[in-house]
């Protein structure tokens, strides 16, 4: 299991709007997780349509599409060992009324349709539909160095 592990993870405009960012962001530190990419954009829809290209057939594509692209997303990179399959249970369900408390969609929602994503076996495809490898920032804590 690589500690360099990454995955992408997109707080989608309804988070962003509630103001769930700094929750979500603690949680993932919390866990001992490191942030190396963030912004907040409008995505574009050829970049929400690449994204979610395998779900091109299904009949809510167009509305997610819709959706995603309505508003500000915060796209975010975080790294660790096992972040793909850990991030995976820290999301919970993709259906958030089947989503454990505890989990961010377990906690926060209850419309499969309005919910935050993540990667799983896609996370390297993704984080480079979202960033440039130059927005990616390779870093080591070095807390020691700033507590007194
Ligand atoms: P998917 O990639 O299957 O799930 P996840 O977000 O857990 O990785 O689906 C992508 C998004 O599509 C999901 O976040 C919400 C939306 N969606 C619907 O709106 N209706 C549905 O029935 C499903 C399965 C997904």
């Amino acid at each position: 299991m690589s500690q360099d592990e990454r995955t992408f993870i997109a707080l989608k405009p309804d988070g962003m709007n509630r103001g769930l960012l700094g929750n979500i962001i603690s949680r993932f530190e919390a866990k001992g997780y490191k942030l190396v990419g963030i912004k907040t954009l409008v995505p574009s829809r050829q970049l929400a349509e690449t994204h979610y290209a395998s779900l091109s057939s299904k009949p809510f594509f167009a509305g997610l599409v819709d959706f995603i692209t309505s508003g500000p997303v915060c796209a975010m990179v975080w790294e660790g060992a096992g972040v793909v399959t850990t991030a995976r249970k820290m999301i919970g369900e993709t259906n958030p009324l089947s989503s454990n408390p505890g989990t961010i969609r377990g906690d926060f929602g209850v419309d499969v349709g309005r919910n935050g994503s993540d990667a799983v076996d896609t996370a390297t495809r993704e984080i480079g539909i979202w960033f440039e490898p130059s927005e990616l920032c390779t870093w080591s804590p070095t807390a020691s160095v700033w507590i007194y």
